[in-house]
């Protein structure tokens, strides 16, 4: 891809983007970065913060600010190399506002009632839903195809926002003229839905359930020892695959250790306590060069700063020329 224009030369194109909303977990990082950064060797990938989003829940300016350039390190700690990937702030995109209140213009409204992010939030009670999150996905309709991507790598929470982006793409496309591409969602089986901690539901901040490999190390290891495990007595031999210590564990070790844990699992005499141990181990393993890069970044904000600008002026020319054709399209 070049540098300078982030035009794809004929590589497929892939979008994504994630909300700040604090240190990532695994969930976050399985379902979600990890193929981010994986796809940026073979497609051609825009990645960025939706910090847009973010501001459906986020009040306070100075915590947003900060809360997206964490993100920023973050990514760029876990391997995001912004020469090869388009990597920037949805704010600093203003196409994507602008293509959004066109959207909203053509998405039925019983679409988006449908939703489950809103019907989620106002079945919990949210006091006084704002318009925003009611319109939530038809930002990301926006964010989306603005891009024209091929594939949208996501977890599985966000497979109905991009049936709802197909959706709306079909729509302009047959009330205008032919402008969207359809995008696929990609959701790889194995990491579509990372259990938490408490080895019942989904990792999620909303559900206090997460080991966040960023904190510090004595925070990983009240999250990774407070994985709730059954009463079975620690002779009893036990199924790995009801486990949420294996089922982590299996993401990060090679296969011959994996086999090596399950042996033991089965056998039984092994305890709980002696395999959170093995995965905490595991985990400060894997991040420990991650971490490092983290630190490196912390001591360089001008250069974290300097790679959105530079993302961001890549982007706008992706957008504008989305934006051209859809102005042109609608009679604008
Ligand atoms: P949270 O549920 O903690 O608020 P987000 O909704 O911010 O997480 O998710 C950010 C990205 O990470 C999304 O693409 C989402 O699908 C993915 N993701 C979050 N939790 C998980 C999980 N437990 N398993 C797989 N993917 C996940
Ligand atoms: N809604 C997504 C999340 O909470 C973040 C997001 C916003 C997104 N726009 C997007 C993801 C476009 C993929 C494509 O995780």
């Amino acid at each position: 891809m070049s540098k300078t224009t982030g035009k794809t030369g004929g590589k497929k194109v892939v979008l994504s983007g994630i909300q700040p909303s604090g240190k990532p977990h695994l969930g976050n990082y399985l379902g979600a970065i990890k193929n981010h950064i994986a796809m940026q060797d073979t497609y051609d990938c825009r990645i960025f913060i939706a910090d847009l989003h973010a501001l459906t829940t986020v009040r306070d300016a100075t915590k947003l600010h900060e809360m997206s350039r964490e993100v920023a390190i973050d990514y760029l700690a876990l391997g995001l190399d912004p020469d090869k990937a388009v990597f920037f702030r949805q704010s600093d995109v203003a196409e994507h506002c602008e293509l959004a209140w066109i959207f909203s213009c053509i998405t039925p409204f019983g679409l988006l009632e449908r939703a489950h992010a809103y019907k989620d939030a106002t079945a919990k009670g949210m006091k006084e839903p704002t318009a925003g999150l009611f319109t939530y996905p038809v930002l990301m309709a926006a964010d989306i195809l603005l891009y024209q991507p091929d594939l949208v790598p996501v977890g599985k929470d966000q497979k109905q926002h991009i049936e709802i982006a197909r959706d709306i793409a079909v729509k302009f496309n047959s009330t205008f003229k032919k402008t969207f591409k359809l995008p696929d969602p990609y959701i790889p089986e194995e990491t579509a839905y990372i259990i938490g901690t408490d080895g019942e539901h989904k990792m999620s901040k909303s559900y206090g359930n997460v080991i966040e490999f960023f904190a510090e190390e004595k925070d990983i290891k009240k999250q990774v020892m407070g994985i709730k495990t059954d009463s079975t007595p620690v002779e009893d031999p036990k199924d790995p695959d009801t486990s949420a210590i294996f089922k982590l564990y299996s993401h990060f070790a090679q296969e011959k250790e994996i086999k090596e844990l399950r042996t033991k699992f089965e056998a039984g005499g092994f305890g709980y306590g002696d395999a959170k141990k093995v995965l905490l181990e595991k985990l400060l393993d894997y991040f420990a060069p991650f971490r490092k890069k983290r630190f490196e970044l912390l001591e360089n904000l001008s250069y974290v700063d300097d790679v959105l600008k530079e993302g961001a002026k890549r982007a706008q020319g992706l957008a504008r020329e989305t934006m051209e054709k859809v102005r042109k399209n609608i009679g604008l």
